[in-house]
């Protein structure tokens, strides 16, 4: 969507995957997580949206139809909470349905056929950012429902980044098909869990959509489970590994509260997120795949190319690809940075790795001996989102 937001893929928070609607959601967890982005180095490295789920409501409008904010979970309201968070020089971000109830089976009023009153009400509180849900549609058309809210968000007059959570359900035309002129971002599948053959499932279905996604609208193929414990570190880097690759959104999912030393390293790996951030906005092609070895090849701004390795079987295993093979020829030496072991090393063209199982090798492929005008900009700016 043309709102002039998401030049880049969102990067930020959202409580869903670690405390669905539990009690544990509440207020005091939000503002902890805000805390904990400034403290521990993610608002640096580029995190910035603090988003709450499903479940902050209460189960009835007021009698204006207003939402209403559950007094037992945000005894402030909602509004005292953004303020919170943009205290902190950070975005706060809400959710609701494009339907007459959310997902939950308590099942909290939505958006359906309120989309202007709503919108007003998440813009009076300082909403910037609406993940907007799928369940009880009623089946009105699903281009209808997004787009009544989106035509609602603009109407505000507030930059609110809106993510389409329609999971590639409906269609033809599929979401990633229209989801462009709509949305920000747009779900590719249903929710992700907290293990390999969900999360590796949900890169097989999203890898195959680059085509679609770029400035301003991406593919998300769900938050990042990164820290809550269902995966090994192994498969969690190949996680983060693979959203970078793709331009997928990088919403942490995981208590920060409870987060590792462990769980904060992969989450702040700048070499990472400089692949997904990169502002050509291109997503990762792949390259190859055969037999559970993937390769994922990804052009970035100043040139470089980033590769990805990717085992998605249970034995170590080489897997070989070519800087020709990525697009990169006209060079008969590349630099090649390994972006988890941070080790560097020169090739004639040949990228090769033993990589472990479920594991995942990301380089940065680069010419040597040439001085990009990437590089030279970026010498002479500042970094911006
Ligand atoms: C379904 C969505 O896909 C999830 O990400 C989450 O928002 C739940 N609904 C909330 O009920």
């Amino acid at each position: 969507l043309e709102n002039g937001l998401a030049r880049t893929p969102p990067m930020g928070f959202n409580n869903w995957n670690s405390t669905k609607c539990r009690a544990e959601f509440n207020e005091a967890m939000i503002k902890g997580i805000a805390d904990l982005f400034v403290s521990k180095g993610l608002k640096a490295a580029g995190y910035q949206y603090v988003n709450i789920d499903d479940c902050w409501a209460l189960p009835q409008r007021n009698a204006q139809g207003n939402l209403v904010p559950d007094p037992a979970r945000f005894p402030n309201g909602i509004k005292a909470l953004a303020d919170y968070v943009q205290g902190k020089g950070l975005k706060f971000g809400l959710y609701t349905s494009a339907g007459t109830k959310t997902c939950d089976k308590a099942g909290f009023p939505g958006g359906l056929g309120h989309e202007k009153q709503d919108a007003n009400l998440f813009a009076s509180w300082g909403v910037d950012y609406l993940k907007y849900d799928n369940c009880n549609n009623q089946n009105v058309d699903a281009q209808q429902r997004y787009k009544a809210m989106r035509d609602a968000l603009r109407d505000t007059g507030r930059p609110i980044t809106y993510s389409i959570c329609e999971w590639g359900r409906t269609g033809p035309p599929r979401v990633w098909e229209w989801g462009g002129d709509v949305g920000n971002l747009w779900r590719t599948t249903g929710d992700i869990s907290d293990n390999w053959s969900s999360m590796i499932s949900k890169a097989q279905a999203n890898r195959v959509l680059a085509q679609y996604a770029g400035p301003g609208h991406w593919n998300d193929p769900d938050m990042l489970e990164v820290g809550n414990g269902g995966m090994t570190a192994a498969e969690y880097k190949t996680h983060l590994s693979l959203w970078a690759m793709m331009s997928a959104p990088l919403l942490i999912g995981t208590d920060l509260r409870k987060a590792s030393d462990e769980t904060y390293s992969i989450l702040t790996n700048q070499d990472v997120i400089a692949v997904d951030q990169d502002r050509l906005g291109r997503q990762a092609t792949v390259v190859s795949s055969s037999g559970g070895l993937v390769v994922y090849g990804k052009t970035l701004a100043n040139g470089d190319r980033a590769v990805a390795l990717s085992n998605e079987t249970t034995a170590a295993a080489t897997i070989s690809t070519t800087a020709a093979a990525l697009g990169l020829g006209g060079s008969s030496s590349y630099e090649l940075k390994d972006l988890w072991s941070k080790t560097t090393r020169s090739t004639s063209g040949s990228i090769s790795a033993s990589v472990p199982a479920h594991g995942t090798v990301i380089y940065r492929v680069s010419r040597v001996g040439t001085t990009t005008r990437y590089e030279a900009e970026l010498a002479s700016s500042t970094p911006g989102s």
